[in-house]
């Protein structure tokens, strides 16, 4: 049987600790959906199209990116893996202080969806501190952001800022 797994996320952009979980997670799973969803607690900088588009080119030249799909989605997220048979919700922990909100999103999606399994994924070590967050703050005092986002990020990045 194919395994599929979901891996969700705001992505607000991607980053390389993001990349590096995906390719960790596609030779762990046949095929992986990773769906670009909304935090409730987050205000994103880039559009979902946006996040999507990014997401495509930062896979584009990869020799895994056929196994690779890319989702966009609005409302409970074991509502989409149910959707799209996957039983495997994938989430990077990159530190202690990331555990506690992880253990309580996947204990949460257990009790929503019991068929549907978290498996956390470790990047790294080298891109254990990299954020979103932190990305964007970079980016919006303008600097070098060579060692945390692919360069079609960086660009992105640069572009939303330029006005700041
Ligand atoms: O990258 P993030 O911001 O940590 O991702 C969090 C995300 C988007 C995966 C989470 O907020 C989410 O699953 N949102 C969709 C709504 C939902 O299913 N929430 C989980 C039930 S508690």
């Amino acid at each position: 049987m194919k395994t599929i797994a979901l891996y969700p996320g705001s992505f607000d952009p991607m980053t390389f600790g993001h990349l590096d979980i995906l390719e960790r997670a596609t030779k762990l799973f046949d095929h992986i959906i990773v769906t670009v969803a909304v935090n409730k607690e987050k205000s994103a900088v880039f559009s979902g199209d946006e996040r999507v588009q990014l997401i495509h080119d930062c896979i584009a030249d990869k020799e895994w990116s056929q196994k690779v799909e890319v989702h966009q989605f609005t409302g409970l997220l074991v509502n989409h893996a149910e959707k799209v048979q996957a039983n495997t919700l994938i989430r990077g922990v990159r530190q202690i202080s990331d555990f506690e909100y992880e253990f309580r999103m996947a204990l949460t999606n257990k009790r929503l969806a019991p068929d549907v399994d978290t498996v956390f994924l470790m990047p790294d070590e080298e891109f254990t501190f990299i954020s979103a967050s932190l990305v964007k703050e970079i980016a919006y005092w303008g600097g070098d952001l060579t060692s945390f986002v692919p360069k079609n990020v960086a660009d992105a990045l640069e572009k939303k800022y330029e006005n700041r």
